[in-house]
Order: structure tokens, then sequence, then C-alpha cells
């Protein structure tokens, strides 16, 4: 039932926003079946899978993604002018280039993050450079702690704010690197780089954090390798590119094994109509661009990061009125999500039950009582936690698993796990943003 009705609302997102007028309509036929397999195969759990049917295979999406895939889903952005992908991006770098010079610039409260973040991070801002933080726009706190001596990637890093207090964490060991498309904005990222490293971190030298120009659908072209880092992080970025497949695409080839993209961004509550998706400062605010947050969902299953969780979410304000006026019941939420890379399989697309519980051992740097894996997840130190198979691949083989113990493996298959509902859909813990989780 729900394949059914994701395929039905893939296909109205074909009727509605498709842009394959461009492309012979036998390859627009082609990717629909293409992506009509993907989505069966991935979604066909939601009827009950046998205990001998084994993992759900997962389908990752191709590398070049300008394809019906983007207009399924309602992921592609329409240059104000009309024009395509480089046209998108020559209105975004304006806009973070020229038109805003401070955050104090925003018409909405999207590119701005609520004072919400852990005494750790407070403390590292403190010693970033004010130009760096001035020129801040992420919509959240997508440096998760506890992890040093990663290989760290951000992505559409701006003025480097993220990149900063990534470095601190990582410590010495571990590396940064920052990808933009922006020189005014690189410019800024690379200017404070080595006196901080040197003399606020006090690292002998400042080559744990580099800014590379990029862009953030092409991570090749920028010299990342593949399985070459353990966290991608994001600020409020994704919404602003035009292929978005092809930025969850390029994620997961640069992932290694067992690493995480763990990013913030903004996501509507519906599909957006043409307009609103091709207006310059709706485009520029990241209201423009962002998806449906189910339709988001879909994607990220589709690429083969199974099982998005949802960390936090908070509905976004637009101050302006004529925005507001603009955007009618349309509703924003700035959501920080988790996307594990396991091997193809490991995540199911349900959480199944095979009797597995998770100790957290108190070690993840500033969680020294309990750990919030997602808005539902928060284990305390030492108590056994009941965990389903997903859950439990997610703490144990990835870099969170030096942290956790878990007991016992996927050997019997109990049915299908009994979760609570997610907090941040609304379903007790006073959250307000839309369901996020795939999981339960
Ligand atoms: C809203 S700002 C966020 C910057 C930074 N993450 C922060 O938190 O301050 C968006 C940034 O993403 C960059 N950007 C947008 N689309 C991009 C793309 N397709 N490739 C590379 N960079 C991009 C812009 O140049 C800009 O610096």
């Amino acid at each position: 039932m729900a394949a059914a009705a994701a395929l039905a609302s893939s296909s109205a997102a074909v009727a509605t926003f498709g842009r394959g007028a461009n492309r012979p309509a036998s390859s627009v036929r082609r990717d629909v079946a293409s992506i009509r397999s993907t989505t069966s195969s991935t979604s066909s759990s939601s009827s009950r899978r046998g205990p001998g049917a084994g993992p759900v295979p997962v389908v990752r999406a191709a590398a070049k993604s300008s394809s019906a895939l983007d207009e399924l889903l309602g992921a592609k952005i329409i240059a104000p002018n009309g024009g395509g992908d480089a046209e998108v991006r020559d209105s975004v770098t304006k806009y973070y280039g020229e038109t805003l010079q401070t955050s104090d610039d925003l018409k909405t409260s999207a590119c701005c993050t609520p004072n919400l973040l852990p005494k750790k991070i407070k403390s590292i801002l403190a010693s970033v450079p004010d130009e760096v933080k001035a020129k801040y726009y992420g919509c959240g706190s997508p440096t998760p702690l506890g992890i040093d001596g990663l290989r760290v990637l951000d992505l559409g890093s701006g003025s480097g704010r993220d990149c900063y207090v990534a470095a601190a964490l990582v410590g010495e060991s571990g590396s940064v690197i920052g990808i933009d498309m922006t020189d005014a904005q690189l410019d800024v990222a690379r200017r404070h780089a080595e006196t901080y490293c040197v003399d606020a971190l006090g690292y002998a030298a400042p080559g744990n954090m580099e800014f590379r120009k990029g862009t953030i659908e092409d991570l090749r072209a920028a010299n990342v390798e593949d399985n070459s880092v353990d966290l991608i992080i994001s600020n409020c970025v994704i919404n602003l590119s035009p292929d978005k497949p092809a930025v969850l695409s390029e994620a997961m080839r640069a992932l290694a094994d067992g690493g995480e993209f763990y990013f913030s961004d903004v996501y509507c509550d519906r599909r957006l109509p043409e307009d609103l998706r091709s207006h310059e400062i709706l485009l520029g605010e990241c209201l423009g661009g962002a998806m449906y947050v189910e339709d988001f969902k879909r994607l990220c299953v589709a690429t083969g990061f199974a099982d998005p969780r949802v960390l936090e979410g908070h509905e976004i304000e637009i101050k302006d009125e004529a925005l507001a006026a603009l955007l009618g019941e349309a509703k924003f939420y700035s959501i920080t999500y988790r996307l594990f890379k396991l091997p193809p399989g490991r995540l199911e697309s349900l959480c199944e039950d095979y009797g597995q519980y998770a100790l957290y051992k108190g070690t993840i740097d500033g969680h020294p009582n309990a750990y919030s894996l997602d808005d539902h997840h928060r284990i305390e130190k030492n108590k056994p936690f009941l965990v389903c198979g997903n859950t439990a691949s997610m703490l144990g083989e990835t870099w969170l698993g030096k942290h956790f113990e878990i007991v016992g493996n996927r050997d019997v298959h109990y049915g299908l796990f009994d979760c609570g509902p997610s907090p941040v859909a609304g379903g007790g813990g006073g959250g307000d943003a839309p369901a996020g989780g795939a999981c339960c």
C-alpha cells in the first residue's frame, strides 16, 4: 500500500514538475521504469518479509543523475531566468558572494541556527575568528562530538565556521576539507585558517584544515577520492543544489564504509510549484530549493542511504511579509539527518528484531551519561537498550562502534521490531517538524 502510494505520488510529481520535454520520451520512460523498480524493491517490505527473505537489496543511484529521479521527486531547481544547473549556481554564488554581507542581511530564519549548541561547541566558537562567524549562514548544528581522528568533509563550507569547529574536534590526527563554489566565501575561510590552526588550536602545521573550490555535485573534480572520508557534514546547502541526487551519490561514493553523512538542511511539508522554485530570493534564502521531506527520504533510500534518521528538527520562521505571502501555507523545517554508509543490504527498509541490545560505554566526548543516536534513541551509559538490526549496525559497525557494545547478532529473527513513534514526528516529544525517520 505504502509502495503504491509512493509510486502514485512520484507519478504525480512528474505531471506537476516534469521537465522532460527536452529529453526523448523513451529515455524518460526508461528512467522512470528503473526508479519504479528501485522504489518497489526498497519499499516491498512495507508488507512483512519472511525471516529467510534476506536483506532488501539496495539500488544505488547512478553518479550522473540529471534524470527523471530529479523530476519525480521535485528535486530540480529552476534558475530564476529559466536556465539550467549552471544558472542556478550563478544565482546562488551571487547571493552568497555579493547580496549577503553578513547573516544580518537574511530575510528569513532559514539560514540561522537557534542558540542550542552543546557547551563544547560554544567554547570552541569563542576562538573562531569574527569574520568567519559573521558570514555564517547555517541552519543547524551538523558537527557531532566524539570525532577525534576522523577525516571530515564539509559540503558548501561557506566562510568555514563548521570546518573551524570540526578542526578542533578531530584534533591534530584528523583532517577537515571544506568545499564551496563561491570565491568570496572561500577567501574568508582561507584567510584565517593558518593562524587558527597554529595559534588557537596549537597544531604544529595548518595542514589538517583546507578549503577547496568545487561543486558538491562533482566532488571527484575537487579531488575527493572514493571511500576517503569518515564523516560528511553540511549546513544549509543541499537545498541550493540544482542536482540533489548527484550530491547524495557523491556523498555515498566519498564515504568510507561505516562513515556517516550528518547534515542540517531545509525541507518543506509539500512540493513547491515552479514559480516558487525559480524565485531568486526564495532560492537564495534556502526556501525555493527545499525538497518535500518525504521525497527527500525516498531519494536517500534510492541512493543507498536506507533508513535515514532524524536527530533534530524545528520550524523556520519567514520574517519577511512579502515572502510569507508568496509561500502561503507551505511550512519549512530545518532538519538534521544522519545517513550511514553500510554494506549494501545491511540496513533494511523496516526495523527487524534479532533480539539484540546495545550498551553505551559513556566514552563520547560531551556525552558522559547518555547518547542520542536520533530523536528516539537516547541510550544511557551501561544500561541495556533493545535495538533493531538497523540500529545495532549504526551503533556497532560505524565510526560510533568503539563507543558501544552490541550484544547479539542477526542469526535468529523474531519478527518486526516494535519501535515507538518518533518525537520529532509529533508523536509525543513535543517536536514540531514532520516525520523524518524511515526507521520507527
Ligand atoms: C547557506 S550558505 C551555508 C554556508 C555554510 N555551510 C555555513 O553554515 O555558513 C550556502 C553555501 O553553499 C555554497 N553552495 C551552494 N550551492 C553549492 C554547490 N552546488 N556547490 C558548492 N557550493 C555550493 C554557497 O556558495 C554558500 O557558501
